[in-house]
């Protein structure tokens, strides 16, 4: 059997400002994946993605035009990438990663996709190449994509992104306990970025500012995480947040899940990703770690899960 995955992400700081050149913060959430196997077909069969969260089955034609659907468009991409034509197989995909919800579902599905392609053709493509396409996949979901969530994704590290720029890591100088929360209502961070432009062309005297505060505390926040000063990581998310409030990508519901987090100790938190719905996160230690979670819940959370981005150098 034939299989690949790829790894949900969240966004620890500057998303949004991150599309007009202000660094961000991500990380993999390598415990919530997309699976993509493939089965090989009798020939002359064609090539087909199964979606089964979705209960599709997508047949794949490459000569068409317009392709305005994610998974068509990675095949496509990757067959033309490799000049070869498609092969006879069914890919399925299963994602535990729930979509429109800032954890990167699509980018993940459409990176498990195009690795199982890869390994059905026996023909690997470079994280570079493959981080390129999967970007120009993107902006079927997101219109004009920063590439921070194909990067985090494909390349399953956690990156300090600068759109443009060439991928940069960084070390973690203290463990760092999250807690991710969901607010159970999906959000297209399409419509939100697309706002958030509005208001830039629209506010550049109001809006200008607030990016300059996000880049400067994203800086601080690097530095924090590799000194492993989680105190002050925790207080720079909680500044980000309020950045994002007023660029009106936050929710009553993402509000009232970070208030519920920051009263019950937990040293940060912000929403994540593109918000307006979706899901928020929060710093904890392992001794505020149940306290926090329980109150996310009470709060009006549907899920809440822990991950941990364990003491590395980079
Ligand atoms: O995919 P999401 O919802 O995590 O959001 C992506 C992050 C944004 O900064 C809002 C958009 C982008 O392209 O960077």
């Amino acid at each position: 059997m034939i299989a690949a995955s790829a790894s949900a992400k969240i966004i620890l700081l500057g998303e949004h400002a991150v599309v007009y050149g202000v660094p961000a913060i991500a990380i993999p959430v390598s415990d919530l994946r997309v699976y993509a196997t493939v089965k090989p077909e009798p020939s002359g069969k064609g090539l087909c993605i199964a979606a089964e969260d979705l209960n599709q089955v997508l047949p794949v034609q490459v000569d068409a035009e317009q392709v305005d659907n994610a998974l068509l468009l990675t095949v496509k991409l990757v067959l033309a990438r490799l000049h070869v034509s498609p092969p006879d197989a069914t890919i399925a995909i299963r994602s535990q990663i729930p979509p429109a919800s800032g954890l990167g579902s699509g980018a993940a599905v459409s990176t498990a996709l195009g690795r199982a392609l890869c390994m059905m053709l026996d023909q690997p493509l470079s994280r570079e190449d493959l981080n390129a396409i999967i970007y120009e996949v993107e902006k079927v979901h997101h219109g004009t994509p920063s590439g921070i969530d194909n990067t985090v994704i494909v390349y399953e590290q956690p990156v300090y992104y600068v759109r443009d720029q060439a991928i940069q890591t960084f070390s973690v100088g203290a463990p760092l306990h999250l807690l991710i929360a969901d607010t159970g209502k999906g959000a297209l961070t399409k419509v939100a970025v697309g706002a958030v432009r509005e208001l830039v062309t629209q506010e550049p005297e109001r809006i200008n500012p607030i990016l300059d505060s996000i880049r400067v505390l994203v800086i601080q926040a690097r530095s924090a995480i590799e000194t492993g000063d989680t105190r002050t990581l925790g207080r720079l998310m909680n500044a980000n947040h309020m950045y994002l409030r007023e660029l009106t990508v936050s929710s009553d519901e993402l509000d009232q899940l970070v208030d519920a987090a920051q009263n019950a100790g937990a040293l940060g938190a912000k929403l994540s990703g593109g918000g307006r719905g979706g899901n928020m996160i929060a710093l904890v230690t392992p001794e505020t770690c149940e306290t926090v979670e329980q109150a996310l819940i009470t709060a009006g959370a549907v899920r809440v899960i822990r991950t941990t981005l364990e003491e590395e150098s980079a």
